[in-house]
């Protein structure tokens, strides 16, 4: 469907053409005084130039043309010369009902839809979620489902850490407990065990324990010998491990079979969902010829003992170091696999675009990846690659989020203590307004639902690129700008319409013309959907969709407050007003649907 205010640009733009003047200055906007009217064009102002003419007697000649039209109730030209515009009731309800009518709310699909990929999960293998994998998953989550929605092709891969140096820590420290493990014997050459030779428990210890042996310091601050010799070991169990010594590879195996049902266990109580869930080490067998490829074209060069790709261009406005792909100890780096791994898609998945979102303090990464790529050839030209770096969450010290012993949270944790909160308000609400509490499952379930809203609402209302506060008191308000603000928004919704059916009273078939001004902002939100889903797709600003909804919301409740909705007496009025609810709800479960969360009936 056309947006609406394309549509009104061009009634707009017919009445320039008609007065004698280019149909491009019909440009119609929301208007930015809504004291004084809805929309406005400000066409008249940018051709006085152009027709050596008064703004203003343009703007009297168009509004001249316009007055004819039913498009609007009523134009005024007003000094300089802006055309200031309301939309009239009945342009505005046949609008929205065309919308309510058509699939995804007019939304079409796009003429050429793109394969997009976007790689927003990079847990690490044996290590638990924690707050820094929070916004990657919950933007990129919500970016996925809109470019979806706007009818694009979309593959969320997770990409596992699953290859790099915590992997030899790990082998490194249950080579220290257990030695006798055949994994470790080089003369074995039989069956190695089913089963692994630790539990989940145990390996998100060995990390920690092992990453911290690594980096053991004496009083003076330097690292003590015996790190020195593990971080060592580390660093050759690493390499074993790539070249594909079997052993490790087969307890690598195990390392990631154990995570993998644990992360997607966490990622299914975010709502977040991977189509792909390949790893860093997926890519590992491409990396010899690719590498080799990189050698003889010339991009690949031996500097200090590595092997670099030089990635400067022309205009940087600082040195960028090398790519280095090959670490002399002949080991593959972080980069070396995000660059394999853009191979693997091009081959296997054809995407027109690949999107990255990680904290955006891995920019530089992502420049030397995207550089390297490109120059190598391994990159189509006509692949685009961006990169979303995500602030960062921060305490109410604004320095980032740590738990009370200065730990770095655990999601489960930060989640369950969420979905606590929001229990206890359930309860302590049912006792203050003397209603029957809620069984304890549903109380349960609409506590998990109400918890999302507000920390994945928290996330989602900032722009990514920006840090945020991480105020669990704020996020889990039910007024003001929150999540859960919008989903007892809904549930008033929800919870009117199931009286009104319980009293037989069903909603009008069509949509009334807005009865009033409070009526008429929430048609004139709705007009606003196509073009929102439009932008926050071209911009992956879910916060645009954020900002709609919380407008949505507002003049609901404004309505809800000055509406007697099931003591209406003029039936025919009530009807309509259960449409326009229904509607409003219908839109706004869509919305909240793209930022990855849903509503519970009752709250
Ligand atoms: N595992 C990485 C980390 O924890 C993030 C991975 C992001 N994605 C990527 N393709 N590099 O820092």
């Amino acid at each position: 469907m056309k947006q609406f205010l394309d549509q009104l640009s061009e009634v707009t733009g017919a009445a320039f053409e008609k007065a004698g003047f280019d149909a491009a200055l019909g440009k119609v906007g929301v208007s930015n005084r809504p004291d004084l009217c809805e929309y406005q064009c400000n066409g008249a102002m940018a051709g006085a130039k152009k027709y050596g003419k008064k703004p203003i007697d343009i703007a009297n000649a168009v509004a001249e043309e316009l007055k004819a039209s039913d498009t609007f109730s009523s134009v005024e030209a007003v000094m300089p010369g802006f055309l200031n515009l309301n939309v009239s009731e009945k342009y505005l309800a046949e609008f929205v009902r065309a919308q309510m009518a058509a699939e995804r709310f007019g939304v079409d699909a796009p003429e050429n839809p793109r394969t997009i990929v976007i790689d927003y999960g990079g847990p690490n293998i044996a290590k638990p979620l924690h707050v820094g994998h929070l916004r990657p998953a919950i933007i990129g989550e919500s970016i996925k489902r809109i470019a979806r929605y706007a009818g694009h092709k979309v593959i969320g891969d997770v990409h596992l850490g699953d290859w790099g140096m915590p992997m030899g820590l790990i082998i490194t420290e249950i080579k220290e407990r257990k030695p006798e493990l055949p994994y470790f014997d080089e003369n074995f050459d039989g069956e190695y065990p089913k089963e692994p030779p630790f539990t989940l428990a145990e390996l998100e210890e060995i990390y920690p324990t092992a990453s911290s042996k690594s980096k053991e310091k004496n009083e003076a601050g330097e690292l003590t010998e015996q790190a020195k010799d593990y971080h060592a070991r580390a660093l050759e169990n690493t390499r074993l491990m790539q070249e594909g010594l079997r052993g490790y590879r087969a307890l690598l195996k195990q390392i990631v079979d154990i995570s993998i049902p644990d992360l997607k266990e966490n990622y299914r109580k975010l709502n977040v969902d991977f189509d792909l869930w390949m790893g860093e080490s997926d890519v590992n067998d491409l990396i010899p010829a690719m590498v080799e490829d990189m050698k003889a074209k010339g991009h690949a060069v031996i500097s200090e003992g590595a092997l670099v790709v030089d990635i400067r261009e022309e205009g940087d406005k600082k040195e960028l170091p090398p790519c280095i792909i090959l670490k002399s100890d002949g080991s593959a780096n972080y980069q070396t696999t995000d660059i394999a791994t853009i191979l693997w898609r091009e081959r296997e998945l054809s995407p027109d675009h690949i999107i990255y979102i990680t904290d955006k303090r891995q920019e530089l990464h992502f420049t030397q990846v995207f550089r390297a790529a490109r120059k190598c050839g391994i990159a189509k030209e006509s692949t685009g690659l961006e990169f979303i770096g995500n602030g960062t969450i921060n305490g109410a010290d604004g320095h980032p989020f740590k738990t009370r012993d200065g730990g770095v949270p655990r999601l489960q944790y930060l989640i369950r203590d969420i979905e606590d909160r929001m229990y206890n308000r359930i309860r302590e609400n049912e006792q203050a307004k003397g209603e029957t509490p809620l069984p304890e499952e549903e109380a349960k379930e609409t506590a998990r639902m109400t918890a999302l809203a507000a920390l994945k609402y928290g996330d989602l209302s900032n722009q990514a690129s920006k840090d945020y506060i991480f105020d669990v008191e704020r996020f889990t308000a039910s007024e003001g700008d929150t999540g859960p603000y919008l989903l007892y928004t809904m549930a008033r919704i929800s919870s009117i319409l199931r009286k009104a059916k319980e009293a037989g009273i069903a909603p009008a078939a069509e949509l009334p013309l807005p009865g009033n001004a409070a009526q008429k902002a929430l048609y004139m939100d709705m007009t606003a959907f196509v073009r929102m889903i439009a932008e926050a797709c071209s911009e992956r600003a879910p916060h645009k969709v954020c900002a709609f909804l919380y407008q949505m919301a507002n003049d609901m409740n404004s309505f809800y407050h000055e509406t007697r909705i099931l003591a209406e007496e003029d039936k025919q009025k009530q009807a309509g007003y259960l449409a326009l609810i229904a509607a409003v709800h219908a839109m706004m479960s869509e919305c909240i649907g793209l930022l990855g969360f849903e509503a519970p009936e009752k709250m």
